[in-house]
């Protein structure tokens, strides 16, 4: 039996936990090399690969048009956007390989479907105006979420975060300045641009998660910096940020529940489809099966450069690096 007095000697934290918890409290940063507590680790690790694989795979929606760009230009710019996508993933990866998971346990992962990304790419993009509303409302909406990530406790994160966020602000205008032209066009396009915004409206509300008080997981977050702002409160912002701009563009905003509340200075919105975010986040959404099909294809495809890259690297390492023997002469 273990008396009191042990217990308050387990429940004594150890000196690399206080000093965590003082790393935390001064708004310093936990670096690779620090003592952290397991579940901060494992929710990095989770969050921070999410984030990566959602980069990877949100690739697809867009790199569906651009073959069919109406111009060379847009052709330029989307090109741009997608490898930009591709540079996020990326660095991503390499943030969460600081926390010591390792680059093909993440990709076994998400191509055994075990790991979830951004349910957002399991739409399908049927029209061009698709390029605007997504550069619009889902890189908005990514802005939201990251900007304050950019503060995220854990330094390679963090740091990741304000190159990516960057980059962001680019792709939202891309979108915007895509809907300006076609709102400015025929009404044929006119109405394309609505269409396409009337299916991602609702979808980038969802990417924030669900309503506060059904996200476990976010107040522990939350006191671990990692997270600044509540799913709620980020959507608020969101809405916010667009109101004014759809107003520019001259498209409605499909929730004739939306109105901004004087008294408490928050914008009242209609109920979100939760039934249909959560089918989506189980596989069921229109697009889930062709997206992993298409990721496991181009890992296939690509098994040639990581070789060929992995085999680079260790031609590098034996002419670079001075072998024992040499070692032993110095
Ligand atoms: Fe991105
Ligand atoms: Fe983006």
């Amino acid at each position: 039996m273990t008396s009191p007095a042990d217990l308050s000697l387990v429940d004594e934290p150890s000196d690399e936990e206080r000093l965590f918890d003082e790393l935390i409290a001064n708004e310093q940063r936990i670096e690779p090399r620090d003592w952290m507590p397991d579940a901060y680790r494992r929710t990095l690790v989770r969050q921070i690969s999410q984030h990566a694989h959602s980069e990877i795979i949100g690739m697809q929606p867009e790199g569906n048009w651009i073959t069919r760009a109406p111009s060379l230009k847009r052709k330029a710019i989307l090109m741009a956007k997608v490898q930009d996508e591709a540079g996020h993933g990326l660095y991503l990866y390499s943030a969460a390989q600081t926390l010591g998971t390792t680059r093909e346990e993440m990709m076994d992962q998400l191509l055994s479907g075990k790991a979830k990304y951004s349910s957002i790419f399991n739409y399908p993009t049927p029209t061009w105006a698709d390029m605007g509303a997504i550069g619009w409302l889902v890189d908005g909406a990514a802005i939201c979420n990251q900007v304050p990530l950019c503060r995220a406790s854990y330094g390679p994160y963090g740091r990741a975060m304000v190159r990516i966020c960057k980059e962001e602000s680019f792709h939202q205008r891309q979108g915007f300045e895509i809907l300006l032209t076609l709102m400015q066009g025929t009404d044929e396009q006119r109405a394309m641009a609505q269409d396409a915004v009337d299916r991602w409206y609702w979808p980038s509300l969802a990417m924030f998660g669900p309503p506060d008080d059904q996200s476990p997981n976010s107040a522990q977050s939350m006191q671990w910096k990692i997270k600044r702002f509540s799913n709620d409160e980020l959507r608020q912002r969101f809405v916010s940020m667009l109101v004014p701009q759809a107003e520019i563009l001259g498209v409605t905003l499909p929730d004739p529940e939306l109105r901004y509340d004087e008294e408490t200075g928050r914008y009242e919105m209609g109920e979100i489809d939760w039934d249909e975010f959560f089918e989506v986040l189980r596989g069921n959404g229109p697009c889930n099966a062709e997206r992993i099909e298409r990721r496991r294809t181009a890992h296939e495809e690509g098994a040639w450069v990581r070789e060929a890259a992995a085999e680079y690297a260790r031609k590098q390492r034996s002419t670079l690096v001075p072998g024992p023997a040499e070692g032993a002469v110095a």
